[in-house]
């Protein structure tokens, strides 16, 4: 029996979307087609009057590199490796909560996506698929999470991690509750009953994001009676002690922050404004990297996430010192936009690229390509 490409729906997608995606951008404009209003408000706004999702973007397209010419990159590669293990590019997944929202499958679709591009996927602790079972997908899986008012919780969560094979955990500290994000709370945000928080105690039962919370977003009207606002250092070094597993630290803006990051003894920082949805008016986490990356010199590796949309951009962080980024929003396009397909072309296109970017700028290594230089975003000229 032949088929046709109809009784194919997933190959046609797959097909269509080598065709008309090309960039990540495309991508983006099929997601913002395909889903709910509110869904999309969900995960393309940001806090308060979104200048600093706006900034990410400004500043990112600011920076300029310098390529360098002569140098065989007949064998360029973007290989490289985070936290010691290789990867295929130096790109991991962003924790991105509650995935559910943009494709039935959710976490398990975009952990096989990262599992076949070669790269690591983080996790959210607030999670659609539970931990055991995105593990099963088989990629190199961290875990992300939120200080919880109930710690007990938090080690039960660890010690499945654990269990289940994780490599890494990534604290997020820039979350002592959410930003104001006002597209949510003008549209009522709530989970659809579909949606839960897997890793949690009778998901089924669902939460207080699954209810109306009066003026408020239902997600960040959860989020403020589950998370634990007084986190601080002391924290930090406890949860250090709590587990043997390599650890991140997301949210780092400040070099000085970064230096205690690193005094902890933890294994990176992520210099992220958590793609603008936190403070509205932090700086843009690429105007942060260089000094971040001077401030630690190499004691731990130092990440980067908010505003990566193309493998240009990629090789901008590491010229301004980054070891890899995290890819947050393009991967719940690729979501949104075709499932599991989708988040393949998503990493397709950005190890493309990078490879692309990387060759062009006369680089045939990672390791090359954090030795170009750039001009300053400072002394950019920006409107
Ligand atoms: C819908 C959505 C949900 C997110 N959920 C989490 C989360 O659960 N934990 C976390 O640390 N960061 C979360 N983030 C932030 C991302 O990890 C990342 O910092 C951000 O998306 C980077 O910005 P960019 O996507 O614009 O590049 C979320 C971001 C979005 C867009």
């Amino acid at each position: 029996v032949t088929l046709t490409e109809n009784d194919q729906p997933e190959l046609k997608l797959e097909q269509e979307l080598e065709q008309d995606a090309i960039c990540l951008a495309d991508i983006e404009r099929i997601a913002a087609e395909k889903l709910p209003p509110e869904v999309w408000d969900f995960v393309s706004g940001a806090s308060g009057a979104e200048l600093t999702l706006a900034a990410n973007r400004a500043a990112f397209d600011a920076v300029r590199i310098v390529p360098r010419v002569l140098r065989d990159v007949s064998q360029c590669s973007p290989a490289s490796t985070l936290l010691g293990h290789p990867v295929s590019m130096p790109v991991a997944t962003a924790p991105v909560a509650y995935q559910t929202l943009f494709h039935p499958d959710g976490e398990l679709a975009a952990a096989r996506a990262a599992k076949e591009a070669g790269i690591p996927f983080t996790v959210g602790m607030l999670s659609g698929y539970s931990i055991e079972a995105v593990a099963e997908v088989g990629a190199r899986t961290w875990l992300q999470l939120y200080w919880l008012r109930d710690r007990d919780r938090t080690v039960e969560l660890i010690r499945r991690a654990e269990d289940a094979g994780y490599s890494a955990l990534m604290l997020t500290v820039d979350v002592p509750w959410m930003g104001r994000r006002l597209r949510d709370i003008r549209n009522r945000f709530m989970l659809p009953a579909a949606v839960r928080a897997a890793n949690f105690p009778d998901p089924e039962k669902g939460s207080e994001a699954h209810r109306p919370a009066p003026g408020n977003s239902s997600v960040a009207a959860h989020t403020a009676l589950a998370f634990d606002p007084s986190l601080s250092w002391t924290d930090i070094d406890w949860l250090r002690a709590q587990t043997s597993l390599p650890l991140i630290i997301k949210g780092i803006l400040d070099p000085r922050d970064a230096v205690r990051v690193a005094e902890t003894g933890a294994d990176a920082v992520v210099v992220s404004n958590h793609g603008g949805r936190q403070l509205d008016g932090a700086i843009p986490s690429i105007d942060a990297l260089e000094a971040v990356c001077q401030a630690v010199s190499g004691r731990c590796e130092v990440l980067l996430d908010s505003g990566i949309r193309s493998g240009v951009d990629v090789l901008k962080a590491l010229a301004l010192g980054a070891d890899g980024v995290l890819l947050g929003r393009p991967l719940m396009w690729g979501l949104a936009a075709a499932g599991e397909a989708g988040a393949r072309r998503v990493l397709t296109l950005l190890a493309a690229e990078t490879q692309d970017a990387l060759g062009l700028a006369g680089c045939d290594t990672i390791t090359a390509a954090r030795e170009l230089r750039t001009i300053a975003p400072a002394h950019t000229q920006r409107s």
